[in-house]
């Protein structure tokens, strides 16, 4: 299966890290990565990874500003996109239809096409319009999960905080996940 992950310029590139982690984990998923150039900033900022180590972790590569990649057409077939994490700005674009990179384009390829797609908008305080650009997308079915960290499931450090996050997204994609605890009643 092949799993589209764009990720952009908001706060928490590590989530992205995480995700690919356990995507190339499942062994059954091929990953195609695109990152923003805010992404590649806030990497840098927030991380000790560098970006030759995220993109090792994914088995596509594709440059943002390159429209004419694969992701790009609705003939090349995938299970679906994952935006994390989503900033406010290709939130915009996403729900504008302004297909001006490869993230957004490829983002509007799953509205098109009717393929699923998820998104991991953060930022605080939201906003109207931030509210509004969610509300317009969830209603065209696009899944919304923002990063909101759960205390039921007792987190006993970041990692922990992380991985909750991880096995929300991949509920979205059907996929199970074996290093976050579920509440269990
Ligand atoms: C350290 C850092 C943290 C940021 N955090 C956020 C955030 O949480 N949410 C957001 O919408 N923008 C955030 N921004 C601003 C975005 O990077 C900026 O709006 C950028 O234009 C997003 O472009 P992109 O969507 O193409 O990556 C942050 C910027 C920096 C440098």
């Amino acid at each position: 299966m092949d799993i589209v992950v764009g990720v952009t310029g908001a706060t928490g590139t590590i989530y992205a890290i995480h995700l690919l982690k356990a995507l190339k984990d499942t062994g059954t998923v091929k990953t195609h990565l695109i990152m923003s150039d805010w992404a590649k900033e806030t990497l840098a900022i927030e991380t000790d990874y560098r970006l030759k180590d995220v993109e090792d972790l994914a088995d596509f590569v594709y440059d943002n500003k390159n429209l004419g990649a694969k992701t790009s057409s609705g003939s090349f077939v995938t299970e679906g996109m994952v935006v994390v994490p989503c900033s406010m700005k290709t939130l915009s674009a996403i729900a504008n239809g302004y297909d001006d990179n490869l993230i957004s384009r490829s983002a509007g390829v799953m509205l098109k096409e009717g393929r699923r797609l998820i998104l991991s908008p953060r930022e605080s305080p939201l906003s109207a319009i931030h509210l509004e650009n969610m509300l317009k997308l969830s209603r065209q079915g696009v899944r919304m999960v923002p990063p909101m960290p759960a205390f039921y499931n007792h987190p006993q450090n970041l990692e922990d905080m992380i991985n909750h996050h991880i096995m929300k997204l991949l509920d979205q994609l059907g996929l199970e996940y074996s290093q976050a605890r579920r509440w269990q009643g």
